[in-house]
């Protein structure tokens, strides 16, 4: 097993000041896939968001990510380029300020937040609007899954598909009395590995649990019935291979569940895992459970989020 052990703290975000000269910011919120029984489908807009700022310069910079990131291979800019090429438009050199609270390990949609932004950025500042559509589109065909970039766009809870290279997405409102209670153990799953770990191949009957257990899943997120979450989100797809690549899974979830969380799954492709839990009680009683059971554990509980990506324009 691979793992890239994080010895660094996320990003101190306030040492990410905007460009001088700012004339576009983008929010993006972070987002969770899967959510357990919606492998590849389903996406979850949370209230943790990353703000992107963009003014032209007279050479790339990028300012407030990890020294390796602060280059032309910044995902940020790279999706800009990739859009501004969709667009048939001339990129501009630009200096990049982002300012994302996102943990490190992985599993709350980090680079879908860095690819819409970067699609945004490229229709906005080539004189477009920012069209909805066009960006889940486009940020699609770059990341590959339309899971994260859904909500990421959309905001809610999405369950999304693509069909002849345009994508699809039903967006839902969550019911306010969910928590989603966020622990990021200090180490990285890579997305690549957590798919090579799953079969290629599943028996009909798998297909049919997860079918039936994944729209009723949705429902009850939507309506907040706790009591089917907890009968529905058992997943057969893809987390009995995942949670091996884990160490602190077995743990984690057995700590959630008996502090009285309804559902515990693996967030998008991991590390971070989700506890899904009723009200602002039982997402404390969920934290002071697992807070000092592993050493560098991010935990936040987050709200779903109906906000989508959003646009401000400051001409400084
Ligand atoms: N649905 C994807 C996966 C999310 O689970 O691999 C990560 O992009």
């Amino acid at each position: 097993m691979v793992r890239e052990v994080l010895t660094y703290s996320p990003i101190d975000a306030s040492q990410a000041p905007a460009p001088s000269g700012t004339f576009l910011r983008v929010r993006v919120p972070a987002t969770s896939a899967n959510l357990g029984v919606g492998f590849d489908v389903m996406g979850l807009a949370l209230d943790l968001v990353a703000e992107f700022a963009f003014a032209t310069s007279d050479q790339l910079e990028v300012h407030g990510c990890l020294p390796k990131y602060c280059n032309d291979r910044n995902l940020v800019w790279t999706s800009y380029l990739t859009a501004c090429k969709m667009l048939d438009v001339n990129p501009r050199t630009l200096s990049i300020g982002i300012h994302a609270p996102l943990p490190l390990s992985g599993g709350l949609g980090s680079s879908s937040t860095c690819v819409v932004a970067g699609v945004i950025a490229a229709q906005l500042l080539s004189g477009r609007a920012f069209n909805k559509a066009l960006t889940l589109n486009m940020a699609t065909s770059i990341e590959g899954h339309p899971d994260n970039v859904a909500p990421a766009v959309y905001g809610g809870l999405t369950s999304s598909f693509v069909e002849a290279g345009t994508t699809y997405a039903a967006v839902m409102p969550v019911s306010d009395n969910l928590r989603f209670v966020a622990m990021a153990p200090p180490y990285v799953v890579r997305t690549e590995e957590a798919r090579r770990a799953l079969p290629k191949q599943v028996p009909l009957q798998t297909a049919v649990w997860q079918m039936g257990r994944c729209v009723a899943m949705a429902d009850a997120l939507l309506r907040g019935d706790t009591q089917l979450i907890a009968r529905a989100c058992h997943d057969k797809l893809h987390e009995p291979h995942r949670m091996l690549l884990i160490p602190h899974y077995d743990m984690l979830r057995t700590k959630a569940l008996q502090a009285g969380a309804c559902a515990f799954v693996i967030s998008g492709s991991g590390s971070t895992m989700l506890a899904i839990v009723e009200g602002d009680e039982g997402a404390r009683k969920v934290e002071d459970a697992v807070r000092d059971t592993v050493e560098g554990l991010w935990v936040h509980t987050l709200h779903a989020t109906p906000e989508g990506a959003s646009v401000e324009t400051v001409v400084c």
